[in-house]
């Protein structure tokens, strides 16, 4: 029986109007003739909500409950109470509009989920003698106006300190179903660390910027010494423009505005209910004086723990690598969004799926992936297709998947196999991931190939728009996706002792009509770098070896620059590297110039951007429609620094680092790489230094765990291919 079953939702009472409303209890416990045990309450809100008990703050989940697909499933959360507790109580649960309510896409459509906000609570008090007393949430509990005046997850919050919540009146019971109620299977998202401010500076507009050295996403924290009803008003930006003036042009209507009215003396404040993507604020109004030490930036994401490291002797690439980390930091606040800043800040599909290997190895995101996952199932379609965004909204009426998107339905719950050997997930995700497959095979005419369907295509790539956004080419790519989704099916399904011969043979009909429809004599149809990536990674090409040189060749002949957008990007530097062109796979990685990952590094980037050129070398910028400093699909290529050049690997029959393939490829303009992963097992890692002719590797393999040591020692002594048990492993 649920833990909910006596309590309501309730809501504001009629009329109540936009202020956030703060929920009130006062009870009494007495001593029953026994000693407290413990006290627990179990809370959701649609909205987001902040709980205290006697004037203390409950746990420190920012923005709970988070964001699922309400309707169908919505996070409660437990906390233990037990030391909050006293005789004479007052619970206190402030709720702002959040996900849930607030507006949400780009069109700003409110009340997606809910018309109001409300709560949903029980407080579960037990004693020695085993004597349990609950007091769940009902008519009693009052609501008033709190001090959070606004509040929106893009627009920002405006606080008003001077406000003593008064006017108490009763709630209004809220006849919504509680069926929809999961305890907390996400992380919980919190303030990780705080960031001091590096500058102060005066723009040529006279604007007071303050520069935080770092683009993050979550809030800034100030104190100050005022009168009440004195204003602080700030605005949050990425980037300045060129003439170093603050640049919000890029967040289309986001505000990203907060604006806090003092209560009156020494006071800090952060936001509640919102959060922001920044480098920089700018102090719209202030009372007085101000240092730098006022402002810290609080960095808010979900709990993901730490686990990969890199580093090799270019300090370019070093930095590359910490971008990569704090897109994810940044991208990572509960689900995996797009960016952090704009109107927007989705679960982007596509943009999860070519990330999550990469993410994965930088952090431990099983759990985030899994909650995440039971979303996409959730709001998966009967007919078995996937939104462009999870948790799902309507964004585009009447067009629901793409390729390449929807195939995060099979793509992220295989790597999160492969990374943690999380077979339940895949147990779990089994049936969506069959589904996504089946909604192809039942829409086309031809089961074995995608004839029609609309697709982002290589998002954002550098071709030829009138190829790129062709829609053969697009089918070109879908189908490649098509027959990448259904092998991994394959491996799913026999991972959980499926007979998946059905799906073999549609695998190998796809493979069949793929050739025979985008080759012609052995050519590829389409000579472009997505083209060729894909093709050769999704084992689509007769003669991979003579792809991959057609690749390298392509690519020296633009001046070892890419091309790809989107979908090609997470593959190209591996189809090089895997068919004897690593060297042209590190001229890419290391390239400076404009189309390249250092690129922005060079422009001063310290997150990846969503376009190669998102600011160009005379500072000029993007399109203001869609140009975020904080996207990471482009990120994805730190799988490759840890895969190819570290070349730690997982190992497919054996996943979860359980059995490790270590397989670096040296380059001579690197001097040393190393890398490690922290897994289950421990640390596995991987260096090697070049010691004048001579390169001197050392592996480590943590306890239960085996490896292969793949080393290439060049022309004279070819592969050596040793297996190694756990511990440390040189080689010269
Ligand atoms: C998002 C992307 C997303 C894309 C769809 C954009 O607005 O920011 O990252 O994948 O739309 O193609």
């Amino acid at each position: 029986m649920s833990i909910f079953k006596n309590a309501e939702w309730v809501k504001p009472y009629e009329g109540f109007g936009k202020i956030c409303p703060i929920f009130k209890k006062e009870f009494h416990v007495g001593a029953h003739g026994s000693k407290l045990k413990k006290a627990r309450l179990y809370i959701s809100a649609l909205g987001v909500y902040e709980a205290e008990l006697n004037g203390e703050r409950i746990g420190d989940f920012v923005l709970a409950p988070g964001w699922t697909s309400y309707n169908k499933r919505i996070q409660y959360q437990k906390y233990d109470i037990t030391n909050l507790l006293k005789s004479n109580n007052r619970l206190e649960v402030t709720v702002g509009e959040g996900w849930c309510v607030g507006p949400i896409g780009w069109e700003y459509v409110r009340e997606i989920y809910s018309k109001h906000v409300a709560i949903i609570a029980v407080l579960k008090i037990e004693y020695e003698d085993g004597k349990i007393i609950t007091i769940d949430t009902d008519k009693t509990w009052e609501v008033a106006e709190s001090p959070v005046i606004f509040s929106g997850i893009y627009d920002g919050e405006t606080f008003d300190a001077r406000v003593i919540p008064h006017n108490w009146r009763g709630v209004s019971i809220c006849k919504r179903s509680k069926d929809a109620l999961v305890m907390q299977d996400g992380e919980y998202v919190k303030e990780i660390e705080a960031l001091s401010a590096v500058r102060m500076l005066t723009t040529p507009k006279g604007e007071t910027v303050i520069d935080f050295g770092q683009n993050l996403t979550g809030y800034v924290r100030f104190c100050v010494n005022a009168s009440a009803g004195d204003v602080c008003k700030i605005s949050h930006a990425e980037v300045l423009d060129s003439e170093g003036n603050f640049y919000t042009d890029n967040l289309r209507k986001a505000k990203q505005q907060i604006k806090y009215i003092c209560g009156g003396g020494e006071e800090c404040y952060n936001p509640h209910f919102t959060f922001q993507g920044f480098q920089f604020i700018r102090i719209d109004e202030w009372p007085g004086e101000f240092k730098l030490e006022d402002f810290k930036a609080i960095v808010v994401h979900s709990d993901i723990k730490r686990t990969g490291h890199f580093e090799c002797s270019n300090p370019l690439l070093n930095k590359l690598y910490s971008n990569i980390i704090w897109g994810q930091k940044g991208n990572f606040l509960d689900i995996p969004t797009d960016c952090p800043q704009r109107d927007e800040r989705l679960g982007w599909t596509g943009d999860a799926q070519v990330f999550v290997r990469t993410a994965s190895y930088n952090f431990d995101v099983n759990k985030f992936f899994v909650k995440w996952l039971r979303d996409l199932k959730a709001d998966q379609f009967d007919d078995g297709s996937v939104g462009y965004v999870i948790p799902h909204l309507n964004l585009f009426p009447n067009t629901t998947n793409s390729s390449g998107w929807a195939d995060a339905a099979v793509i992220c719950p295989w790597q999160i196999y492969l990374t943690y050997n999380n077979v339940s997930l895949l147990a779990e995700q089994f049936d969506s991931m069959k589904k996504w497959i089946d909604y192809i095979r039942k829409n086309n005419k031809n089961e074995a190939i995608w004839l029609n369907n609309w697709h982002f295509g290589d998002w954002l790539s550098l071709e030829d728009e009138a190829i790129n956004g062709s829609t053969e080419y697009k089918l070109l790519i879908a189908n490649a996706y098509y027959a990448y989704s259904t092998s991994l099916l394959v491996k799913a399904g026999k991972v959980l002792g499926k007979d998946m011969s059905a799906y073999e043979t549609l695998h190998t009909k796809i493979v069949k009509e793929f050739k025979s429809e985008y080759f012609e004599n052995d050519e590829l149809k389409f000579k472009l770098q997505t083209a060729y990536a894909l093709v050769i990674y999704f084992g689509l090409a007769d003669d991979p070896q003579k792809m991959a040189k057609e690749l390298a060749d392509l690519i020296i002949k633009n001046d070892n620059k890419l091309k790809t957008g989107f979908l090609g990007t997470p593959y190209l530097l591996h189809v090089l590297s895997q068919n004897g062109y690593s060297e042209v796979a590190y001229s890419l990685m290391l390239q400076e110039e404009f189309p390249s990952w250092l690129f922005s590094v060079k422009m001063g980037a310290t997150t990846v951007w969503e376009h190669w050129d998102g600011m160009r070398p005379d500072g000029t910028m993007w399109d203001v429609g869609m140009n975020s400093f904080n996207h990471y699909a482009y990120g994805a290529v730190a799988d490759w620094m840890y895969g190819v050049m570290a070349g730690i690997n997982t190992d497919e029959s054996n996943p979860g680092f359980k059995h490790i393939r270590f397989e670096p490829i040296v380059d001579a303009r690197l001097e040393y790489v190393k890398a490690s992963i922290d897994t289950k097992y421990g640390t596995v890692a991987s260096q090697w230094r070049r010691d004048g002719a001579d390169v001197h590797y050392i592996f480590d393999v943590p306890e239960e765990c085996t490896a292969t040591l793949c080393i290439d020692f060049g022309a004279s002594r070819g592969k050596t291919v040793t297996e190694v048990g756990p511990g440390r492993h040189e080689i010269k």
